[in-house]
């Protein structure tokens, strides 16, 4: 696996892999990978793609510095993890490359980040767009795998990609779960292991509230939820909700649905988690 820290040999890498006729797979990431991060690379590798990993701790998206300074970072037990894995390059620039010469835009999210993560991490959305878009740049990619874990942020770079014509195919996966339920996230590591078992929480609300999807009424499926979540000492509850499958806004019934989403954010401990589940009918 190929090591590349300079922003330009990512593109001449990714032209040279063209060049000898396979395509470029780009996992983004911050680093402190898990299995959920693996799987992604395993996807990637389907289909005979070349793979590359990002591994960049975007300050643009902390609006928390003490979230910033505290993000893990493991850049070389990542990189075993990723050569196991059979990843082709992995691409982890300095703040200073992958941003030189670059001032950040601002771009038109509505409504997609005006709701649920959009009011509680200000800025949070149009940072992440933003180093998405350089990534993309530097290492020119035709697919980009990101976890569905973080729901609104692939509805959001799907949105980018598609008003801003970029070329890359933008790819949802599924969230990957411990096998309590927790969903995998490089937080969790900074959680005791009390506060593991708390945070299974996020998972039953979820479920509790997918119990009563497009049987009772959405407010009863998202109290179902927020019970759930109240009952659990040591959490704090930051939003729990239903939401439209594609637009996420708020959906008042499950009329003309077949599928909904519910998200929640809270937080447990030092840190706030966020998990969502779909709704099927
Ligand atoms: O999901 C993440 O790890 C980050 O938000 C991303 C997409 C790599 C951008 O920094």
């Amino acid at each position: 696996m190929e090591l590349i820290v300079d922003p330009a040999r990512a593109t001449t890498w990714s032209a040279t892999q063209r060049r000898s006729g396979r395509k470029v797979a780009l996992v983004p990431t911050m680093g402190a990978l898990h299995a959920g991060h693996l799987a992604l690379v395993e996807a990637a590798r389907e289909g005979g793609n070349t793979v590359g990993v990002s591994i960049f701790v975007n300050p643009l998206q902390f609006n928390n510095a003490d979230d910033l300074a505290k993000y893990p970072r493991q850049l070389e037990q990542d990189r075993a993890l990723l050569e196991k894995a059979g990843c082709d390059m992995l691409f982890a620039p300095e703040k200073e490359g992958i941003f030189a010469g670059f001032t950040p835009q601002t771009y038109d999210l509505a409504p997609l980040d005006q709701v649920l993560e959009g009011p509680s991490r200000p800025g949070h959305f149009q940072g992440v767009v933003n180093v998405v878009e350089r990534l993309f740049f530097h290492v020119r990619p035709d697919v980009a795998l990101f976890g569905e874990k973080d729901r609104q942020q692939l509805a959001i770079i799907q949105h980018a990609a598609t008003t801003h014509h970029w070329p890359e195919r933008i790819v949802g996966l599924p969230t990957v779960r411990s096998a309590e339920g927790l969903a995998l996230s490089s937080r969790n590591q900074r959680l005791s292991p009390a506060e593991r078992t708390t945070a299974l929480v996020l998972y039953r609300s979820l479920q509790a509230a997918a119990a009563l999807a497009f049987k009772g009424t959405v407010t009863q499926a998202e109290e179902a939820g927020r019970n759930t979540l109240a009952a659990e000492p040591g959490v704090v509850t930051d939003y729990f909700a239903i939401a439209h499958p594609r637009t996420l806004q708020p959906i008042a019934d499950w009329n003309g649905l077949d599928e909904a989403v519910a998200l929640v954010a809270a937080q447990v401990g030092p840190v706030r988690l966020i998990d969502n589940i779909t709704l099927r009918r």
